[in-house]
């Protein structure tokens, strides 16, 4: 047996000697729930574990195995588990009844919080997901235009709803433009409507616009590429997407989903480009599952019942008392002096990771965005989808055991590469997951090395 399958194997199994009770859960969900789990992403190899607990910055799973948690909910508890305010907060107004059929108060709170902080949000209203807040954005973008295509990003990310689905894997099959397709389940009519471009390249942009003409409703993107690979649009591209928007007269949709963690002003404050529709979830729910969409005003007003032939947007639990009130008392402690704090946080993970492969010699790079970190195993330029997947496909081996290995010293990441922080992490937190990430990388050299040849 070569040294890399030696390695392999012993990371496979202490990975399954520490994670016997997860073991035992998910034969048994196994039998109910297709795969063990209600969410695709949840799964890795050999199996995910089980929470048992979260509390502050750290996870506790079934075997009282702790670990620093970069996951938190795929970026959505940014002040990590059990926070005391947000606790106390959700703890009153559970006595108060979850949900009413009439509005509360924390409401138009949260709605006043968020369009104080994002300069193009002028008025907004609130989902339950963020796949329902870009299925509505989208929605109030062809209401709007009285145009039907949208553009979008080959490999860009917007829930869970058939046109956020066209393209959520970018098309390797084509070697030039990307062409739109479907995956199983989604109706091919739906292409119909889709254009798909690679992310960071304004000339195909405009060039499906021109092709298009008056028949585009929006340009809907990340700004910073997230599930995609977590690629930052440059403030050219954006600046010129607001333009060609202009001069095409359709719309521009920022999907600030994640992004929002960036700056209380969303990524579109810190490149200065004001789109007419931004999407938010994750953290403005405090835990509790959410989505909202807004804009300029004209657009939303679409939404006001007393307009005439207004647009209907509804939801049993839309607007719930819980996710507002959890979603106001995040927001209240987190402000942009908050940010700024977690974002330095997440500097000094990014350089020591990077100093760290440097120092080991493993190849790959460590690409950081304040909060949010992506890591790599190929040193090539990541500028689209597709370059993430290329490069994915060269060394997806050695990112699984990676990522096993760091869990079995307690540092949990989402399985394709990202940690993203949270505020209850410490400075001492994140030396200790720099010493374990280059002992790990030491532990892998081996098997890092068979792929870079
Ligand atoms: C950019 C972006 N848009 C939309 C969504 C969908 O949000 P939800 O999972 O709350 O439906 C996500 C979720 O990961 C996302 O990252």
């Amino acid at each position: 047996m070569s040294e890399a399958e030696k390695i392999k194997k012993h990371i496979l199994q202490r990975y399954m000697e520490r994670t016997k009770q997860s073991r035992i859960h998910n034969e048994k969900a196994k039998q109910f729930l297709p795969g063990g789990d209600t969410r695709s992403i949840g799964y890795y190899q050999p199996y995910p574990i089980f929470a048992e607990k979260g509390k502050g910055a750290y996870l506790y799973d079934s075997d009282d195995n702790e670990y620093l948690d970069f996951v938190n909910n795929m970026t959505s508890l940014v002040h990590g588990h059990v926070h005391p305010h947000i606790t106390l907060a959700v703890r009153k107004q559970l006595e108060k009844g979850v949900v009413h059929g009439i509005p509360v108060e924390a409401k138009y709170k949260l709605a006043e919080l968020i369009c104080s902080r994002v300069p193009s949000m002028e008025s907004v209203r609130f989902n339950n997901t963020g796949s329902e807040a870009t299925l509505f954005a989208m929605r109030a973008a062809r209401g709007f235009t009285g145009k039907d295509k949208f553009i979008k990003i080959d490999g860009g990310y917007h829930g869970n709803h058939d046109f956020g689905q066209v393209n959520l894997f970018p098309d390797m099959a084509t070697k030039d433009l990307p062409r739109p397709y479907v995956a199983k389940g989604i109706p091919k009519s739906v292409l119909q409507d889709m254009l798909v471009t690679p992310f960071n390249d304004l000339d195909t942009t405009e060039k499906l616009l021109k092709e298009n003409r008056d028949k585009v409703a929006a340009i809907i993107l990340e700004p910073v590429l997230g599930t995609g690979g977590a690629i930052p649009g440059s403030k050219e591209y954006l600046k010129g997407l607001r333009q060609l928007a202009d001069q095409y007269d359709t719309l521009l949709i920022f999907d600030e989903i994640i992004t929002f963690r960036l700056h209380q002003g969303g990524y579109q404050t810190m490149m200065d480009v004001k789109p007419d529709l931004t999407t938010l979830g994750k953290v403005i729910g405090g835990g509790f599952p959410i989505g909202a969409f807004g804009g300029r005003k004209d657009i939303m007003d679409m939404f006001d019942p007393t307009k005439p032939d207004s647009m209907t947007h509804s939801g049993t639990f839309t607007g719930n008392a819980m996710a507002m009130t959890a979603g106001v008392a995040t927001l209240e402690i987190f402000r942009q002096k908050e940010i700024e704090e977690l974002n330095k946080l997440g500097d000094i993970l990014t350089s020591g990771f990077q100093q760290a492969m440097t120092d080991t010699g493993v190849v790959g790079q460590v690409r950081g965005m304040g909060s949010m970190a992506m890591l790599y195993f190929s040193s090539k330029e990541m500028k689209t989808a597709k370059d993430v997947v290329t490069g994915f496909m060269e060394y997806g081996e050695l990112l699984k055991f990676f990522h096993l290995e760091m869990m079995n010293q307690g540092i949990y990441f989402l399985h394709r590469g990202m940690f993203s922080l949270t505020t209850p992490m410490t400075e001492a937190d994140i030396s200790k997951t720099i010493t374990v990430f280059k002992e790990t990388l030491e532990m892998l050299k081996p098997l890092a090395d068979k792929i870079s040849k």
